[in-house]
C-alpha cells in the first residue's frame, strides 16, 4: 500500500463534488486518511499472520524432522559402535568392511543435512522467487520430508504425476507450505475417520498432477478421511472457520493457502462427501 486507496477515489469525488464546502472536504479528507491507514495496519496485520502461522507449521513439522531424522543416526550411531567393538575385542580390521560402513556414515551424514537445509529453507520467508517451476518438484520435496511421519502413521500415499508439465510460475517452498496444510488437514480427517471406524480402515492419500483440457497444470490431492458437511464448504476457505476443538485449529489453515494460491494466478476447489473422503485441486497456468 502506498497512501492511496483506489477503491475510494470515485466515491470520494462524487461526495466532493456534492458536498463543496471547506469544512465537508477537510471531513472528508480526513476520512480518506483515516481508512488508508486502516488498511495499512490490516495488511501489515495479515502477514503478520501469514508468518505466524509458518511458524506454527514449522514447530509441527519439528516432529516429522525428527522422525526424518532418526533413520540416519540410528545409522551412524550402528557404524561407530561396530567399530568400537572391533577395537575392544582386538580384531583386525576389515578394510573393505570398515569402507562400507565409512560409505553409510557419509550418506546418513548427506541426508541429515538434506532435511536440515530443507527445513531452513521452508521456514525462511523472504526469499521468495516466482520462478518456471515443475510443480511435481515441490510436491515430491515435502512429501519426502514428511514421509516418516505419514508411514509412522499407517498413512498409505499414491502418486500419479504426470509427466514433462509444462512449468507454473511460483515460488518452490509457497508451493510446499500449501501442500503442508492440505497433508495436515487431511491427517486429521484421516484420523477422526480411523477413531470413528473399525480397526480395517486403511488411511489413504492419492496425489495426483496433469494437464487438463484448456492447458492448465492441475494437481489434487484425496484423502480417505471424515469428509466435509455439504453445508460447509463453502466456509472452509473462509478465515477462522474451523470445526476443530479449541487449541487444535485456528481455521487459518486454507484461508491462506486460498490467497498463495491466488498470488499464482491459480484456483483451488474442494470436493467433498461426508464419511467417504475430501478432495482439494488446484489448478495453475503454464508459465
Ligand atoms: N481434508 C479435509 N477433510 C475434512 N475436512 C477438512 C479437510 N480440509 C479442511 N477441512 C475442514 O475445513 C476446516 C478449515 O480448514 P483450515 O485448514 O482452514 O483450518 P483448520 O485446519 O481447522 O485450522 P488450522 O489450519 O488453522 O490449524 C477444517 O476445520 C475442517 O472442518
Ligand atoms: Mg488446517
Amino acid at each position: 500500500m502506498n497512501g492511496k486507496n483506489h477503491k475510494l477515489t470515485e466515491p470520494l469525488a462524487k461526495l466532493r463534488a456534492e458536498l463543496n464546502t471547506p469544512a465537508s472536504i477537510a471531513a472528508l479528507n480526513e476520512l480518506e486518511k483515516a481508512i488508508t491507514a486502516y488498511e495499512e495496519q490490516f495488511n501489515l496485520q495479515n502477514a503478520r499472520v501469514i508468518h505466524a502461522e509458518r511458524l506454527s507449521s514449522l514447530a509441527e513439522m519439528a516432529t516429522g524432522v525428527a522422525h526424518e531424522l532418526n533413520q540416519p543416526f540410528n545409522v551412524i550411531l550402528m557404524a561407530a559402535q561396530m567399530v568400537r567393538m572391533w577395537i575392544k575385542r582386538g580384531k583386525e580390521i576389515d578394510f573393505g568392511r570398515l569402507d562400507r560402513l565409512m560409505e553409510d556414515i557419509e550418506v546418513s551424514v548427506r541426508r541429515g543435512s538434506k532435511i536440515i537445509t530443507h527445513m531452513r529453507q521452508f521456514s525462511s520467508g523472504s526469499s521468495y522467487q516466482n520462478l518456471p517451476l515443475d510443480l511435481n518438484k515441490p510436491i515430491t520435496e515435502i512429501f519426502d520430508l514428511l514421509s516418516q511421519q505419514l508411514k509412522a502413521e499407517d498413512v498409505t500415499v499414491e502418486f500419479d504425476l504426470g509427466e514433462d508439465l509444462p512449468p507454473i510460475k511460483a515460488d518452490n517452498y509457497q508451493i510446499q507450505q500449501i501442500f503442508f496444510q492440505l497433508i495436515s488437514n487431511a491427517r486429521d480427517a484421516l484420523n477422526e475417520k480411523a477413531a470413528a471406524t473399525d480397526k480395517s480402515f486403511v488411511k489413504k492419500l492419492v496425489v495426483k498432477t496433469e494437464v487438463d483440457e484448456n492447458l492448465r497444470v492441475v494437481a489434487s490431492i484425496f484423502d480417505n478421511g471424515s469428509g466435509i458437511l455439504e453445508s460447509n464448504i463453502k466456509k472452509i476457505f473462509d478465515p477462522f472457520f474451523t470445526t476443530k476443538e479449541v487449541g487444535k485449529g485456528k481455521g487459518l489453515g486454507l484461508a491462506i493457502i486460498y490467497g498463495l494460491v491466488k498470488d499464482f494466478n491459480g484456483t483451488i476447489e474442494a470436493e467433498s462427501e461426508l464419511g467417504v473422503g475430501t478432495k482439494f485441486i488446484l489448478r495453475f497456468s503454464p508459465a
